[in-house]
């Protein structure tokens, strides 16, 4: 056996990254992790000048660029206006990571986005299908909800005191273990789509929404009511769950609360 210590692991080589949807809620933690790690990284947001529907400033911001992660959003469940949105800025991203020779783009994706009929998710499919028939090498991460969804959902349909919620079953997942392993992705070579990536332990969305309502102070009842149709099955029977071949993050539900209390 040889006495020679074991080598410490190597940082990568500092890459310029571009974040498309660099100040959301994924993205922010993107641009924070890349930056730390010595990574030069390029904002694209309508904040920092470039617009991704109608291309502006787009070309100018991938000067030099080596990677691309795309988590830009948009907030339409309307099926047209997510494919609309997914549709036109993957197009966009592509042309100009073609034109000016990016070598990888990375996409984030969805858990169940093809088991389940949901307006926002055939944006999401239409942009999975661009990604992999692009000439520019590519990755796709599949993450699950964020804690963060808690909160969005809390809001999105009410009657008076009532917050109504889908029945779901979830496995959030912390935006910040999803932006660590998409530097991880975009830093390695471009791989296709990689193992997904879920939360440490399955939750009832009502149970969440409870939850965050409770520790952020939030008035009202927070009800559950199942969804009619293909939409609300897939959303009860696990349709949006991992299955056994995914990764996991470790921060739980409960322990994201307490960062946001
Ligand atoms: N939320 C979840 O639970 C979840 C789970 C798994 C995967 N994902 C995926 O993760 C990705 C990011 O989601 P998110 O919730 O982090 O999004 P988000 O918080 O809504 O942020 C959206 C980002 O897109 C940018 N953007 C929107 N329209 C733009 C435009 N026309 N031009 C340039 N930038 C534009 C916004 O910046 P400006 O407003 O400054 O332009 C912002 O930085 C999405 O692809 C989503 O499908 C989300």
């Amino acid at each position: 056996m040889s006495n020679e210590p074991t080598p410490s692991p190597q940082p990568d080589p500092p890459a310029r990254i571009a974040v498309a949807g660099g100040t959301g809620t994924v993205g922010r933690h993107v641009v924070e992790i890349a930056r730390r790690r010595g990574h030069d990284v390029v904002v694209l947001s309508r904040t920092t000048g470039v617009d991704l529907v109608a291309g502006t400033g787009l070309e100018e911001a991938l000067h030099g660029v080596q990677v691309v992660v795309d988590v830009s959003s948009q907030v339409s469940q309307k099926s047209s206006e997510s494919r609309d949105f997914f549709g036109t800025v993957t197009r966009n991203l592509l042309a100009a990571e073609a034109g000016a020779g990016v070598g990888h783009h990375v996409a984030l994706s969805i858990v169940g986005i093809d088991r389940a009929p949901h307006g926002y998710y055939a944006g999401k499919v239409l942009q999975e299908e661009l990604v992999r028939a692009s000439e520019v090498p590519w990755s796709i991460l599949r993450a699950t909800q964020f804690h963060e969804f808690a909160s969005q959902i809390h809001g999105a349909v009410t009657l008076g005191p009532l917050h109504v919620v889908p029945r779901m079953l979830s496995e959030p997942v912390a935006a910040a273990e999803v932006a660590d392993r998409l530097v991880d992705v975009a830093t390695a070579p471009a791989a296709g789509r990689v193992r997904d990536l879920g939360g440490p332990r399955r939750e009832r969305m009502v149970d969440m929404v409870r939850r965050w309502a409770s520790a952020t102070g939030r008035p009202g009842r927070v009800v559950a009511v199942p969804l009619p149709g293909a939409l609300g099955r897939a959303m009860r029977d696990g349709s949006l769950v991992t299955g056994a071949d995914a990764d996991h993050g470790t921060t739980t539900f409960d322990q994201w609360l307490e960062t946001v209390r």
